[in-house]
């Protein structure tokens, strides 16, 4: 949530600038901010709406070496001009960017800093204004050490980047949970909360360690840890970002990413499947002593561990379950050092997630993190972490990595029971290679029309398609806005069949055969009640007086592998549903692909 960028080098500030908020606008797209010095004047430029609207309406000057940006989700204060960053201090002297939750703002502007007026309802404000304040008082201080001083009295987090009018050439920066990195390359330094918004020709870069703040000048990097002792950043080679913020012939990011699952499936499985492998390289004695597993994670991430959790049980015989991370903080289960926790985030920055992996390590448990991004905070925190490799996912709602966060669930499971998960690898990748998408996509196309024109849609199903139901439910609703609900189908004659009437469209899933009269009997009731239908199988409904026109195909796959591949033709339908309703299915309302707020 929010994507901060900067830039000091020979080349053109304004333009690398502009790259990098490209590069991570998933982040938040509310509204867009430059800041950089002309002559002796910080000069800051922002507009609502994404980054390249902001471009489209601004003229920078030439010749400008540094420079802060800033796209924005927004959190505190509504969405304006006003709100948007970079933020100038109250004297103008300094400009700055922030990602992360000042949780004492409020205090800090009508305490310390009550003498001096603020032009936002942002709590990023009080930041600013505190580096300010100090630089005032204590003029002959160092503009860092204002800075580190400032950062003593935050509470909340914070990934930030500040310009100062009286040091034109030089960019500070401070980290506290909120993600920031730092990438070098021969004469330029960026900064970036991802590092998708680095340059392209970076040669290294580093995470910034929680906790440490610092100075980026032409003469070198200098870093210090709170408390003012310096600290050395250690640089690593930058990694392969072939596939970044590139979306080749597809329409949007979600084509691509959906047209790529067949590939990173079976990229993930290839690397599980070396002798060493992100699995075999743990230390066995961390395997030993587990008693039960804890999967913790939110949203898609979260159904994804529920996949985790049922081949867990199945397979390892070990009682597994799933939390929603924001209420594992709150109401976490017996957990103790005989406790798997897994941590399921395709970021890896999701703050929830990350609140709950604090909790757990508090009990003693093993930690093990799940994700798509090996340079995110949740491998920093957790004891393991296993990839998921499934490529940069740069659309907001999450479907290449869903099915590569199954795939190494079920090897997880596997792996957990004996060891031996060779024989599930070889399968899904033998079905993932099978997988025929022009002509899911084709079918796809012949429901789109009876989605979009219903006013609410049911997801029934049970057991693993029931998991199916959810993840289905919410993509379609988070970019076609239809409202949506996913139900287990035995549970709707409990209670929700009392929705039902005409007009209301239920999408019944059912990929396994022992499943079929008992899904079917239910729907049947809610069809006798006014219910349009939609059949979604694999199998033969024709002995149960089910009409062609209304079943979409799934694809025909290992019953047991149901939940990694039944879940494509879904994906597509909520793309299409989208696209066909004019929206953006990269930048779906009010959402980010990274929530790193609680
Ligand atoms: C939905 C979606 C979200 C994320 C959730 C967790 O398409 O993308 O529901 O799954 O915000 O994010 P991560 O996996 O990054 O922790």
């Amino acid at each position: 949530m929010c994507g901060i960028v900067g830039y000091l080098g020979n080349n053109d500030c304004i333009e690398n600038i502009k790259q990098g908020l490209l590069n991570v606008e998933y982040r938040g797209y509310d509204s867009a901010g430059i800041s950089y010095i002309d002559g002796n004047k910080i000069v800051v430029q922002k507009r609502v709406g994404n980054v390249q609207n902001l471009f489209d309406t601004i003229t920078c000057p030439d010749g400008i070496h540094c420079g802060i940006g800033h796209t924005r989700w927004a959190t505190h204060g509504e969405v304006c001009e006003k709100n948007a960053h970079p933020h100038l201090s109250f004297n103008n002297k300094f400009s700055l960017v922030h990602n992360g939750i000042i949780e004492n703002y409020a205090m800090l502007r009508d305490n310390v800093l009550s003498e001096i007026p603020f032009r936002t309802d942002v709590d990023t404000e009080s930041i600013v204004n505190m580096v300010a304040y100090i630089n005032q008082e204590k003029p002959e201080m160092p503009i860092v050490n204002c800075l580190g001083e400032s950062l003593k009295s935050l509470q909340g987090s914070y990934a930030i980047a500040m310009i100062a009018k009286e040091t034109p050439d030089v960019i500070y920066f401070a980290r506290k949970e909120s993600p920031l990195l730092i990438g070098v390359a021969d004469g330029e330094t960026f900064i970036s909360s991802d590092i998708l918004g680095l340059g392209k020709n970076c040669e290294k870069y580093v995470v910034v360690p929680n906790g440490v703040y610092g100075v980026i000048a032409t003469d070198g990097i200098k870093a210090y840890k709170q408390g003012g002792k310096p600290y050395e950043l250690e640089f690593k080679s930058m990694i392969s970002l072939g596939e970044r913020a590139d979306k080749g012939d597809n329409a949007h990011f979600m084509q691509k990413e959906i047209n790529e699952i067949p590939a990173v499936i079976v990229n993930t499985i290839d690397i599980y499947l070396k002798p060493l492998n992100p699995l075999t390289i743990i230390e066995p004695s961390f395997w030993e002593g587990i008693e039960r597993i804890e999967f913790i994670a939110c949203g898609t991430s979260y159904h994804a561990s529920m996949v985790g959790a049922m081949f867990a049980e199945d397979n390892a015989h070990k009682v597994a379950r799933t939390h929603f991370a924001s209420e594992f903080v709150y109401n976490p289960p017996f957990v103790d050092e005989h406790t798997l926790c897994v941590f399921v985030s395709q970021s890896g920055e999701t703050a929830d997630t990350l609140h709950a992996v604090k909790v757990a390590k508090e009990k003693g448990a093993k930690t093990l993190g799940v994700t798509n991004v090996m340079t995110s905070n949740l491998v920093h925190v957790c004891d393991h972490t296993l990839p998921i490799c499934a490529g940069v996912e740069v659309a907001v709602a999450s479907t290449k990595a869903y099915n590569a966060q199954v795939t190494v669930l079920l090897l997880l499971a596997d792996f957990l029971r004996d060891g031996n998960y060779e024989t599930i690898a070889r399968r899904i990748s033998s079905e993932a290679m099978t997988l025929n998408l022009e002509e899911m996509w084709a079918n796809a196309k012949k429901f789109v029309k009876k989605i979009s024109n219903s006013r609410s849609i049911y997801f029934v199903g049970r057991h693993m398609d029931y998991i199916t139901c959810l993840e289905s439910s919410l993509k379609l609703k988070e970019i076609s806005y239809i409202p949506c609900e996913a139900y287990a189908a035995g549970e709707l004659k409990h209670g929700t069949i009392a929705l039902v009437e005409e007009g209301t469209t239920m999408l019944a899933i059912v990929t396994e055969p022992k499943l079929i009269s008992k899904t079917l009997n239910i729907v049947e009731q809610a069809k006798a009640r006014g219910a349009t239908l939609i059949y979604y199988t694999s199998l033969n409904l024709k002995d149960f007086a089910v009409k062609d026109k209304d079943v979409m195909r799934a694809p025909v796959v290992d019953v047991e592998l149901s939940p990694l591949f039944s879940i494509i033709p879904m994906q597509m339908v909520a793309y299409l549903v989208s696209v066909g309703k004019g929206y953006n299915p990269d930048r779906p309302r009010n959402l980010a692909k990274s929530v790193t707020v609680e």
